[in-house]
């Protein structure tokens, strides 16, 4: 592990001019100037990227150049763009730029007109045609005020991953001291304007680890409820009163256009989409928080027929779309829990909606999809889990009668159970549940992933202390492996 992490740190010092050759006298600091936000990229495809930044100190719209090159020097330019960061977008800027080489590491920076260069960040198409090997990260839930993000600075180490997948609450909406109180949030009160959530995206970016991610892998997005509010959905949140807050729909439309301005990625509207790496991986993002209707008030409405977690026009969409998906495995990727868990119910998650969630199967099953693999967040736990069909012809021992796996990345830094209460919710789990192949209540991580054709590995990696400094040594907590044609978990290790 030692010698791994020390060769990590080669190759990454090897870039010079990017993050180091870029840092402040004491090694750590980042000084970009006006870019000291970082860069960022998002939503890889074949022949494109979003490229994203933020300028500091602007007034007015203020012009600037996007440089694309196939080298870290950015010498080989394989496209340059003008662009504005608008005074009406926050000084944000993000261009979606075509045109680009498939299956490539490319380099790129932002210019002024007053000659101030941005960091060289670093990218990657996705490929075409016959992909060999995908590698993701996957991550949720960054609570900012509950530790240091050194799953971020993990993850940026990794040289060759082919993107990120964060699968929300990347942002908490809280105000200080309220969830966490490690470090303290910009603005300090709870973000309810325009104002507020551009601010509190914008404290965020000025984490160095958060940085080194964004500027080292393109990201995939998609939201939970806390870029918006605690338990969000589209008619309201728990934690908003209107009668003393304000339109709720007001307050939704400042967080998603915040949310829209400060990621890469090419549109909110809708915010749920596909993409393909080569034949190999399609990957459905969802958006699993704001297309839902009323939260059920109990078990009983949760079992209702006609209720939507995904909404009409996506629902369509991911039905079609995995239906018609030639890819050979094919990722569904939401912010909440799919399996359902009746030892806990969590109304919030796909336990809320259980007649959409078996209509999901059904089609699974029926048609006969393979390689179908749930990706969630939002439960500041880990899971890896076999998704049956029906629990009574599922085999617990051999994972026959599974359609499906599913995996629950760790968060980032929000907090769950610790000790001897964790250790209790996790039997209870294994009791309840004998799908359930691995969960861990307590651990912060996040989850890796490298697909072939013929097998998905994923790995559950869990960092020291969020709450150190220097906490954040990892280690791989479970591997599993899923064959292609053969959809349930087979444990590899440790
Ligand atoms: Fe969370």
């Amino acid at each position: 592990m030692v010698l791994r992490r020390e060769l990590l740190r080669g190759v990454v010092g090897a870039m010079a001019g990017t993050w180091l050759g870029a840092c402040g006298a004491d090694g750590r600091s980042p000084t970009w100037g006006r870019f000291r936000r970082g860069v960022a990229t998002g939503d890889p495809r074949a022949d494109a990227v979003v490229f994203w930044t933020h300028l500091a100190e602007a007034v007015g719209d203020e012009p600037l150049r996007l440089l694309v090159a196939t080298d870290e020097a950015l010498r080989d330019v394989v496209a340059s763009r003008e662009l504005v960061a608008f005074e009406s977008a926050g000084h944000t800027v993000r261009a979606e730029v075509d045109g680009l080489p498939p299956g490539r590491t490319l380099y790129y920076a932002f210019e002024t007109v007053r000659g101030e260069r941005s960091a060289v960040g670093r990218t990657r198409t996705a490929g075409e045609g016959e992909v060999p090997s995908v590698r993701l990260a996957v991550l949720s839930c960054a609570s900012y005020a509950h530790g240091f993000f050194h799953v971020y600075r993990n993850v940026s180490q990794v040289t060759n991953l082919d993107a990120v997948l964060h699968l929300g609450d990347f942002i908490y909406e809280v105000a200080d001291g309220f969830y966490g109180s490690l470090r303290a949030y910009d603005p300090p009160h709870e973000c309810r304007s325009l104002d507020d959530y551009r601010r509190r995206h914008a404290h965020y970016r000025l984490d160095p680890d958060l940085v080194a991610l964004l500027g080292m892998h393109p990201l995939v997005a998609t939201w939970d409820d806390h870029e918006h509010a605690n338990d969000a959905w589209p008619g309201g949140s728990p934690w908003h009163d209107e009668a003393t807050e304000g339109p709720w729909a007001e307050r939704l439309r400042a967080s998603t256009r915040a949310y829209a301005e400060w990621m890469p990625l090419g549109s909110v509207e809708p915010l749920w989409r596909s993409l393909r790496f080569g034949d190999l991986v399609e990957l459905f993002v969802l958006d699993t928080r704001l297309q839902r209707d009323r939260p059920p008030a109990d078990e009983r409405e949760a079992r209702a027929p006609g209720r939507s977690m995904l909404g009409e026009g996506q629902r369509r969409w991911l039905f079609e779309g995995l239906r018609a998906s030639r890819a050979r495995w094919k990722l569904v990727a939401g912010a909440v829990q799919f399996s359902p868990h009746p030892e806990f119910w969590n109304l919030d998650a796909w336990d809320g909606w259980a007649v959409e969630r078996d209509a999901l199967l059904e089609l699974v099953a029926s048609e006969r999809i393979e390689g179908v693999v749930f990706l969630c967040g939002d439960g500041h736990k880990s899971f890896a889990q076999d998704v049956p069909l029906d629990r009574r012809t599922y085999d617990p021992a051999t994972g026959r009668g599974s359609v499906a796996v599913e995996l629950m990345t760790p968060a980032v830094s929000s907090p769950n159970l610790f000790g001897a209460e964790a250790r209790a919710f996790e039997a209870m789990v294994r009791a309840a549940s004998p799908e359930t192949k691995f969960v861990d209540a307590e651990h912060r991580g996040w989850l890796w992933l490298e697909i072939t054709p013929e097998r998905l590995l994923a790995e559950h990696r869990f960092v020291e202390d969020v709450e150190r400094p220097d906490g954040g040594r990892e280690r791989v907590a479970a591997r599993f492996e899923v064959r292609h044609g053969e959809p349930w978990l087979r444990r590899t290790g440790p």
